[in-house]
């Protein structure tokens, strides 16, 4: 079957949510630094449109984990690749994932960074298909929710493929 894509979200009004999230981003924080965790790889054109949108001193880290191989479906597991350059003892974090699906990989993130004692850990989350979701997950500042739906771009990948696409789109004809 031939591969499709079809836009979900366009370009526009991603530009206007991502927009409007660091808005409230900046109405929410007290003065001070805000400390941006980016969830590699797929939250990295998310983390870079969002924090233009925050008027504010930020610092920002990068941690990877997988879960998910070539496959479209979670393996229930989650690996550390890259841990943070930077302690986030005392700070206010904000966690910045592309997609939330079952739920697995922020409840392990979570879970580990908690451990290191920042003052406040949020989440901001681009999408959310919480029909996916297998464990709870609070997601404090979401861009869209989703149906069930494999999407790519912006970010987002099918085995590495697509994320450079400026649109979000649903991937059909793939198994
Ligand atoms: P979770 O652990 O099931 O919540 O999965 C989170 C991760 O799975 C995301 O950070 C993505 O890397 C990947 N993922 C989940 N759904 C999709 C999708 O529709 N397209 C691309 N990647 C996805």
């Amino acid at each position: 079957m031939a591969t499709t894509l079809s836009v979900l979200i366009s370009a526009e009004e991603i530009q206007k949510r991502v927009a409007e999230l660091g808005a409230q981003i900046v109405r929410d924080y007290p003065e001070g630094p805000l400390h941006l965790v980016c969830i590699l790889k797929g939250s990295f054109i998310f983390m870079a449109d969002l924090v233009r949108a925050i008027d504010r001193p930020v610092k920002m880290d990068f941690i990877s984990v997988s879960s998910y191989g070539k496959e479209k479906t979670s393996s229930g597991e989650v690996r550390l690749n890259k841990d943070l350059d930077m302690s986030i003892e005392g700070g206010n974090v904000l966690v910045i994932e592309d997609i939330v699906d079952t739920g697995v990989t922020l409840t392990y993130l979570m879970h580990v960074l908690s451990q290191r004692r920042p003052r406040t850990i949020r989440i901001a989350a681009l999408l959310d298909k919480p029909s996916r979701r297998m464990r709870p997950v609070k997601v404090d500042y979401r861009g869209f929710e989703i149906a069930d739906e494999f999407v790519v771009g912006y970010g987002l990948d099918y085995a590495e493929d697509y994320r450079q696409l400026k649109d979000i789109c649903i991937l059909g004809g793939v198994e």
